[in-house]
């Protein structure tokens, strides 16, 4: 690789150069709900790796983005799904104009270079995948490229933080005990009704009362859980709601798109939760 100049780059460079689209340039909107940045923080000054777990939507996700961007760290995020490899996570050869060329995965790329390695959802890959950060996440922090014949040493800077929503749990889609054991978790939930009020009117640029009413009605739902409802309404569905609100749409009817007709098919509690809104509106 080649700087403008035409002088060749070190390899530190390469790898600065290689990070500079994981930087995180402006401040993401987070909204501290307990005591999760000074845990995450005090976490990541030991690089012990990091379980993020609550149900979707509750903020995991903006969570890391903002701490990335407080510690000045850059932030390589994987979606997990079940058919992702360990190829695809650790890197692979590929074939070009000049014959096999070995290309780091996501996760390489963060081990090598010292970024904060995301894997969002991880339950959703197989176990047999994620048994690749076992390496990484004891005190070894190495993670072996077995088709390169290589053991690469992790960056000092490398973390590791997964996010893990527990109410997906089933015996064929849970972690290993072996690979929760490596993790230091830190809890989150929906946050209080002022708290997640002043989300959703950030969020959605909805007035404080249309944000109030809004989060009353995430509340109501919540209350169907277990009484039908997998999961009440997330913080999430609520900002879909009061985007919908801040666009012309009335409220019942906004809460009917953002969250009614996506979190049930059944009819008897459609018509339950309608009723909760119309109590609330
Ligand atoms: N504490 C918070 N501060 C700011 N925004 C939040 C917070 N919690 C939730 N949100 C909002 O809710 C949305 C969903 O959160 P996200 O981080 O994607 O959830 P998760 O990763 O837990 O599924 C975010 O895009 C953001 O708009
Ligand atoms: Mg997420």
């Amino acid at each position: 690789m080649h700087d403008r100049s035409g002088a060749a780059l070190d390899s530190r460079a390469q790898q600065d150069l290689a990070l500079d689209p994981f930087r995180i340039a402006g401040e993401p909107y987070y909204r501290p709900v307990a005591h999760e940045v000074a845990l995450f923080e005090a976490a990541h000054r030991s690089r012990m790796p990091v379980m993020l777990k609550g149900p979707t939507g509750c903020g995991k996700t903006r969570f890391v983005e903002h701490m990335a961007w407080k510690l000045g760290r850059p932030l390589i995020t994987v979606s997990c799904h079940e058919d992702m490899t360990a190829s695809d996570l650790v890197g692979r050869y590929l074939l070009d104009a000049v014959g096999t060329v070995w290309h780091d995965g996501p996760l390489t790329l963060a081990v090598r270079s010292g970024a904060i390695c995301y894997l969002d959802e991880i339950v959703e890959a197989r176990q047999d995948t994620t048994v690749v950060i076992h390496s990484l996440t004891d005190d070894r922090r190495i993670l072996p490229l077995e088709k390169k014949n290589e053991v690469l040493k992790a960056h000092p800077d490398f973390h590791l933080v997964i996010s893990y929503n527990p109410g997906y749990q089933s015996v064929l889609k849970d972690l290993k005990e072996s690979t929760k054991q490596r993790f230091g978790a830190i809890a989150f939930s929906y946050p209080v009704a002022a708290i997640e009020a002043e989300i959703v009117a950030a969020e959605a640029r909805v007035d404080r009362r249309t944000a109030a009413t809004l989060v009353n009605i995430g509340a109501r739902s919540r209350n169907l859980k277990g009484h039908g409802l997998e999961e009440g309404a997330s913080t999430r569905m609520l900002i879909n709601a009061g985007l919908l609100v801040g666009n012309g749409i009335a409220l019942a009817e906004a809460c009917d798109v953002a969250l009614v007709l996506p979190i049930t098919d059944d009819p008897d509690i459609r018509d339950a939760l309608r009723a909760a809104i119309a109590a609330c509106v």
